[in-house]
């Protein structure tokens, strides 16, 4: 059977952009920057994302699009020996990150429920506190958003790549910086809202130590979804008249724009109703409802929001999916259908655990951790900086000239190739492993 290709090249770069802008955007950076300094934070992430970012998320589009392969696949076919398993890390990390991801994507559709509800609607963060850890503690009710969210994403990778991944991210994504933009022009006009802006904008450099940066290289790669495969198998869909020096600026710029307009969207609002900032994760899920309660109209606004967090998250647990998917199908034979479906209920059952272990199995830990923070640690903080080094060495070094002849089109190498080789043979690596030794 042929290779699934994208439609269109606008079509490619908003899956990509779909899979980048995730939970991580727009959860997580609001409340990391405000805690980390702000501007300083902002300004580092930037250029993470933009140097060593934009290496290694070329590279993987290079690779896929030169093997035409799933992540896997892909490094037998240009290297083999044991490369392959970088691919397979890469797998089972998309693999147990979507267990998790697809627990918390459902807490968003229940979200969208209680603000419909009006439940949420209130001011007392003492109140939202109990109904957020009620509701993620209950031994059920999770479960059923999880296995919503999990189908809806079946349904669309069942699709396949053009009708189901494609459309949806064409359709999804311009709306997502529509409700954004909703959002912030809200936000901005409450009175209060500058100090928060000043807040989010100003560059606190004293901020800046070894763990701001860690922290900064985590989120930047986690965003921009690398190290896992993903970008390979996206890549492998795009026809080879495409450009992906541009395609890659593109979903770059836009993550990190998104990036910035969640923190815009976020703070001056938390500091107009004079909450704390660095209230951490809990920042989204119960700070926010507290700020839409004061707002006109605020209903509508934490419908809005909760919607946008779906999307946002749904598009990224279908590329997390596709890569298993694409692998199963590629190495197994099987069909699309049938491989979305069985991984799926793996992923539903694995899930469970998780969910659970928020709340009625919470005594149940390794090293420490929760099921969910032993998945999350696991795969954040110890695989994905595990398979990012080995990219980065087998884009640099082991097939470098695969890479250059995919993406230079004439004889003369131009310059910011050689300026990609050395991020992946020496930058990437070395940054890389001084996270890995400072989680450890
Ligand atoms: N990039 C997504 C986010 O920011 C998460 C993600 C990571 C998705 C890795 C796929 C792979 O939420």
């Amino acid at each position: 059977m042929a290779r699934s290709q994208w439609g269109s090249r606008l079509g490619f770069i908003l899956a990509a952009t779909g899979s980048a802008i995730g939970l991580g955007a727009i959860w997580k950076f609001p409340y990391v920057a405000a805690t980390n300094g702000g501007g300083a934070f902002l300004l580092i992430y930037f250029l993470i994302c933009l140097s060593v970012g934009l290496a290694l998320m070329l590279g993987e589009m290079a690779l896929g699009r030169a093997a035409g392969n799933s992540a896997v696949g892909t490094f037998r076919d240009l290297r083999g020996g044991r490369w392959p398993l970088v691919g397979f890390v890469g797998v089972l990390v998309c693999f147990l990150v979507y267990s998790f991801y697809s627990v918390v994507g459902g807490w968003t559709i229940a979200y969208i429920g209680k603000s419909f509800g009006g439940e949420i609607l209130t001011s007392d963060a003492k109140v939202l506190g109990d109904i957020f850890n009620g509701f993620i503690t209950d031994p059920a009710l999770p479960l059923l958003y999880h296995g919503l969210f999990a189908g809806l994403t079946l349904a669309v990778v069942i699709g396949g790549v053009q009708k189901g991944i494609e459309n949806l991210s064409k359709f999804l994504m311009p709306a997502l910086f529509v409700l954004m933009l909703v959002l912030i022009a809200r936000a901005l006009t409450l009175p209060g809202a500058m100090e928060g802006l000043l807040y989010f904008l100003t560059p606190d450099f004293s901020k800046v130590s070894g763990s701001m940066l860690v922290d900064a290289m985590g989120l930047a790669f986690f965003s921009l979804s690398l190290g896992m495969g993903i970008m390979i198998t996206y890549g492998s869909y795009v026809d080879k008249e495409a450009n992906l020096l541009s395609s890659s600026l593109w979903v770059i710029a836009l993550t990190v724009l998104t990036c910035f307009l969640a923190g815009l969207m976020v703070l001056p609002a938390v500091f107009a109703f004079g909450f704390d900032p660095s209230a951490g994760p809990g920042l989204t899920f119960i700070t926010m409802p507290a700020v839409f309660a004061q707002m006109v109209g605020g209903q509508l606004f934490a419908v809005l929001f909760f919607f946008l967090l779906l999307v946002a998250a749904l598009t990224s647990s279908v590329s997390l999916l596709e890569v298993v998917v694409s692998f199963v199908i590629d190495e197994f034979k099987v069909g699309r259908k049938a491989a979305a479906l069985g991984v799926s209920l793996l992923v539903f059952l694995l899930g469970i655990p998780a969910s659970l272990s928020l709340g009625i199995w919470s005594e149940y830990t390794v090293f420490g951790l929760g099921f969910f923070d032993l998945l999350d640690f696991l795969t954040s903080k110890l695989l994905m900086p595990v398979g990012e080094v080995l990219l980065a060495i087998f884009v640099g070094w082991k097939v470098w000239p695969v890479i250059e002849a995919e993406l230079s089109a004439g004889a003369r190498v131009p310059a910011w190739l050689r300026a990609m080789r050395g991020f992946c043979r020496y930058v990437a690596p070395a940054l890389i492993a001084g996270i890995l030794v400072h989680n450890l």
